[in-house]
This record gives C-alpha cells, structure tokens and sequence, in this order.
C-alpha cells in the first residue's frame, strides 16, 4: 500500500506569471502580502510586473522583503505580524526556496495563532488551514512550490544556529506557478546551486526506503532533464551581460539555453512533488548543518555532498543508483519518459559509474569536490556531525548508517575526491 498525495495546483510555461493575479482574484482574494527576498528578486522585472497585475485585478498587496536565505523564525513572526497588521488575506512567495519557505511559515503561524518558532523541532502538529498561498519560484532547484516541507533557521540563546525542516499538509500551496521566464536572470554559479539542489532530491527520493512507484516516475524523468539540461543552463549567454526576460524570450539564438531552463524548472517541481512522497536522506542530513553553521549555500552543499552519500550507499542501493545513472545519461530518449522499458532497452550502468556520472556533472558545472575546497572550516566538524546525527528523515535512508560511519563519512567530505574519469 502507499498513498500519493500532491494537492497543489501548477501552471507551468512561459509567460504563465500573467495567471497569478486573475487566479488570486478567482479565490476571492483582495489583499496579498506579498514575500520576497531583500536583494534582486524584489526590484526585478518579473515582480514588477506582478505587482502591476494585482493593480489591475484590483487586488491590494503588501510588500513583506525582509527574507535571506534559511530564515529564521524571528523572519517568519514579522511577517505573520505584518499579514495581520494589514488586514491581509492571502500570501504569494515570490523567489528562490527561501522567500516560499517564509510564506509557508507565516501561512501557518496566521493559522495556528502562535509563533512558527512552537512547530519547529518540537513535534508539535499543524491542525489548521491556511489562507490561500501562491508560490512563484524564481530558480529552479527547492521543489518548494509543490512540497509539504518548509526549513527554518532557529537560533538559541546561546547564538547556536541550526536549520530544521518542518512539514505539514497545509504547507501545501494552493498554485504553483512555474515561469521559466523568471529563471532567466539567474546567474550561472546560481543556475548549478540550485540545479544540483533539485538533482539531490530527486536522487534522494528515488533511493528512499520509502520510494513509490509514483514518486519514481518523477525522480527518474527530473533526473534525465537535469542530465540533459544542466550544463547548458549554466552556460553564460554569449554577450556577457545579464540575461534578461525580455532578450532570453526574444533571441532564436538563445532557444537551446530557453529549452534547457525549462527542463530545469519542470525537473525542480517534478523533485519536489518526490520528495513530498519519498523524504530525503544523508545528503540533506549533512547539508543542513554545513549551511547552518558555515552559511554555505544549500544548493552548493548539497552538490558537494551528493557524490559522496552515493558511493556509501552502493552496497544497499546499487540497482537503484544504476537507474539513477541510466536516467542521468538517457537524455537523447525519444520517450517523454524513461519507463521501465525505456531503462531496460539501456545499456545498465554500475553504480560506481552512476556516482562518478554525478561527480563529473558537479565538475563541469564548477561545483567544490569537497568541503575543504568550499572553505568549510575544520573546526565546524563536530558541529555538523552533531547535528547530522540528529537528522529528521535519518531513517528514509536505503543505509541504517551508525553513527561512525557518518563521522567516517563527513571526513571523506571534508577531504576526499569521487574519481570524475570513466
Ligand atoms: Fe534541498
């Protein structure tokens, strides 16, 4: 037995940032807060063109900017604050994972009447239903358009900080809209982050003890985009200058890096609509840490990691990661998907060969091999075991790791290299 779930509506195509204000409209909304990160996303030319539309569908809408990457709780009570000193009565997540993730939270805390800071790591359910909440991603990477998770910073008193992920039914946006259209601005150091963040989930999902043939089919076809797309997403474009909505539409020239961005952004929401089924495993275990206590990007710590919890995982997930290695390099499939049948008509690859696929991936996208290489200082080691050790979704892991097998597996992180040559 298993159970699908994935309530979440999603608009996916170019230009479909238009539906976001008649679909908001439609709901019965008549004044959004609307949550963005501090930096470009919120001057960008997708959010002013956001805002305009909610002018005209006459819906009124507060401006909350005040996210950076894995906010805090302290972020997400501002802006419950906020929703309520407005009189607000729905919430678009407007950016990357960080801003959908806030929106999420002060979805919730609005709900529950109480501060995110009670539901994170304290086990502590959600029983309520949240205003009607959009979510607009700007990169291609967290899924969390789709997803029922959310990942919060909490600080202690004593200054400790540490990113706990937090899940619930209710977390689940009522829209996604999926625009490539604003992915097109994303530098191509972001572009392989956020990439490899998706390609994580994916790979994490489809290796998890609690994997579905559902949550399988997205996996494998997120991950077959991904190895089809990434490198030429994170091409730069040939002029040099900052690639624009406008310009990327317009260009014939730039049709393969439009294709690939839209394998890219169809491939995140496929992996989130996964790992809302699945779970996540070591890779994310390892992940929330690092990017806790030294602030290195999730996307980029997980791309560091990734090959790494796949080499540990071979002697009980081989087959497993042979698909992942079959999907990966089967991008020339006529096939919308790669089947079952599809994947028996490739030549198999070992799992060895599927885990030096990924390195060689991360590789030619400009990813660290380790943790050293990243600047993640020694003296974070402890700290990051600690908290791995304590990781959530430990259990969806095809390993029953012990504990000296992650300390052993946290120094190949910081030390060791995945042969990239076949
Ligand atoms: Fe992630």
């Amino acid at each position: 037995m298993y159970e699908y779930y994935s309530p979440t509506k999603i608009l996916f195509g170019d230009g479909c940032l238009s539906e976001a204000a008649p679909r908001l409209k439609d709901m019965g909304a008549t004044r959004a807060l609307l949550v963005t990160g501090t930096s470009s996303t919120a001057t960008s030319e997708g959010f002013r063109k956001l805002c305009a539309d909610l002018d005209v569908a006459g819906i009124r809408w507060t401006h909350f900017a005040e996210v950076r990457a894995d906010p805090e709780t302290s972020t997400v009570d501002r802006g419950a604050a906020r929703y309520l000193a407005e009189g607000c009565d729905s919430i678009i997540g407007f950016g990357g994972g960080s801003p959908i993730d806030c929106a999420k939270g002060i979805a919730a805390s609005v709900a529950e009447g109480r501060s995110i800071r009670d539901f994170v790591g304290t086990g502590l359910a959600f029983t309520a239903s949240v205003p009607p909440l959009v979510a607009i991603p700007t990169t291609a990477g967290t899924g969390t358009e789709v997803t029922n998770a959310a990942v919060f910073t909490v600080v202690d008193e004593s200054g400790h900080r540490s990113k706990k992920g937090t899940s619930s039914q209710f977390y689940f946006p009522c829209l996604a809209l999926v625009d490539p259209l604003l992915h097109a601005s994303m530098p191509p150091a972001l572009t392989a982050a956020t990439g490899m963040d998706a390609l994580t989930h994916a790979i994490e999902a489809y290796v998890s003890r609690f994997h579905t043939p559902i949550s399988d089919m997205c996996c494998l076809e997120s991950i077959r985009l991904i190895g089809r797309s990434l490198r030429t997403a994170c091409r730069p474009n040939a002029s040099g200058s900052e690639p624009t909505v406008e310009a990327s539409a317009a260009s014939a020239a730039s049709g393969d890096a439009c294709a690939a961005r839209r394998d890219m952004a169809l491939a995140a929401t496929l992996a989130g609509v996964a790992l809302s089924q699945a779970g996540l495993g070591m890779v994310h275990g390892f992940a929330h840490p690092v990017g806790a206590t030294t602030g290195l990007a999730h996307g980029l710590a997980n791309a560091i990691l990734l090959p790494f919890v796949m080499e540990a995982l071979i002697p009980d997930a081989g087959e497993r990661l042979s698909d992942i290695g079959v999907a990966l390099t089967s991008g020339a499939l006529t096939s919308s998907t790669p089947t079952e049948g599809a994947l028996a008509n490739t030549s198999r690859i070992s799992p060895a060969e599927a885990v030096r696929a990924i390195a060689r991936l991360g590789h030619d996208i400009g990813i660290p091999v380790n943790l050293s290489a990243a600047s993640v200082p020694e003296g974070a080691f402890e700290a990051i075991l600690a908290d791995a050790l304590s990781y959530r979704r430990r259990k969806a892991s095809p390993r029953a790791f012990t504990d000296a097998e992650l300390r052993e597996l946290l120094s190949k992180m910081y030390h060791g290299e995945i042969c990239t040559s076949a």
